[in-house]
């Protein structure tokens, strides 16, 4: 194993025989957090960015079958910010000293192309030191020409999985992976900081699968990669499916720094909800972002994506405040800058 990571650090790629070795086997995790937080650390030093998460709307008009968010779920509590929320949002974050917003929702018919190039327009024009993420799922490339042209500067959109096959097994008929992907270079084409990325243990999913993830990140380039482990949600049909684990998300992260040296990886809520110090070792393991939540506490519970979902009930500093002392428990520090991807 100590070889094939090795090699992985030099070369910043392996042959698919070699990274489903490495992928399933039980050894070296130790040695693959020390070499990921090598190279994180000569690109970035200790520094973690921060990125205020504001969840628009709970609303979607898909129906994936992982998503606690799905249409189909009728016992979902639906709620969309309004412009007033949102700005003041920005403005608590703004104070608590977030230089970026991410403003992510489910595809929500009412957040127009309109209303988001206005309220985009002011966010920017108020907060010209910040950057705007949006995270909306996919559109067209008028509409997100339109929103780049407000100001936004940044959009995540995780393919989810770059196998057609498994695609399909997770999402209704009516959503493809075609679309999905033109929207990745659309975005990617329009000037863009893109972040795709992908769900580790989700149902059906193979090693094979996983490698697929691997070659379609090495072609595209995102400069933000998202994972997560799959958590279940009941109210889905995935309900009784096993959730991702720890271990197996972690190695993909130090896989993932190996390969991409440059990119912003978060430690995500996901895998804070798997294990109490699952972001912690997340960023032991090559992440460098974190995403307190920023929407109203009220809200917060009903953008229910998968069970248990933590950082619910907190307020905004408490939040942030939490994170903070969580990454410096593990002797790294938070960045006030806006966190541009260094390429
Ligand atoms: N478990 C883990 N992650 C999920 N997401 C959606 N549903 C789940 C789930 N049950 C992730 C998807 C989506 C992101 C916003 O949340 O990858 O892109
Ligand atoms: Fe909304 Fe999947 S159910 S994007």
């Amino acid at each position: 194993m100590e070889s094939l990571i090795k090699k992985l650090y030099h070369e910043k790629n392996l042959s698919d025989d070699e990274f489903k070795i490495l992928i399933e086997s039980n050894e070296g995790s130790e040695l693959l957090v020390k070499y990921a937080d090598l190279v994180r650390q000569k690109y970035y030093g200790k520094k973690v960015f921060l990125r205020g998460l504001i969840e628009i709307s709970s609303y979607c008009k898909n129906d994936c079958l992982y998503c606690g968010i799905r249409r189909s779920n009728k016992n979902a509590e639906r709620y969309r910010l309004t412009r007033e929320e949102i700005l003041s949002c920005c403005e608590n974050g703004y104070e608590l000293g977030f230089r970026t917003f991410v403003m992510q929702g489910g595809e929500d018919s009412h957040f127009t192309d309109d209303f988001m190039c206005s309220l985009i327009y002011e966010i920017k024009n108020k907060y010209p030191d910040c950057a705007v993420t949006l995270s909306l799922g996919e559109r067209s490339y008028e509409s997100y020409r339109r929103l780049k042209n407000a100001g936004a500067d940044r959009y995540l959109l995780r393919h989810e999985t770059a196998s057609p096959e498994l695609y399909r097994k997770l999402h209704p008929s009516e959503m493809s992976l075609e679309n999905r992907i033109e929207c990745l270079y659309n975005l990617h084409s329009l000037g863009y900081q893109v972040g795709a990325g992908f769900m580790v243990g989700v149902p059906f999913q193979t090693t094979e699968n996983l490698i697929e993830d691997l070659r379609f990140l090495q072609q595209l380039k995102p400069q933000m990669i998202g994972i997560g482990a799959f958590i279940p949600h009941h109210d889905t049909p995935f309900r009784n499916e096993k959730a991702g684990t720890l271990e197996m998300t972690l190695k993909l992260l130090g896989i993932l720094r190996l390969m991409f040296p440059m990119a912003l990886i978060p430690a995500t809520t996901a895998l804070g909800t798997i294990a109490p110090d699952g972001r912690e070792r997340g960023l032991k393991t090559g992440c460098n972002v974190v995403m307190p939540n920023l929407s109203p506490v009220t809200v917060r519970k009903k953008y229910s994506l998968y069970d248990n979902k933590i950082c619910t009930g907190e307020e905004s500093a408490e939040c942030k405040n939490c994170l903070q002392r969580r990454i410096e428990s593990v002797g790294y520090e938070i960045s006030t800058e806006r966190g541009d991807a260094i390429n």
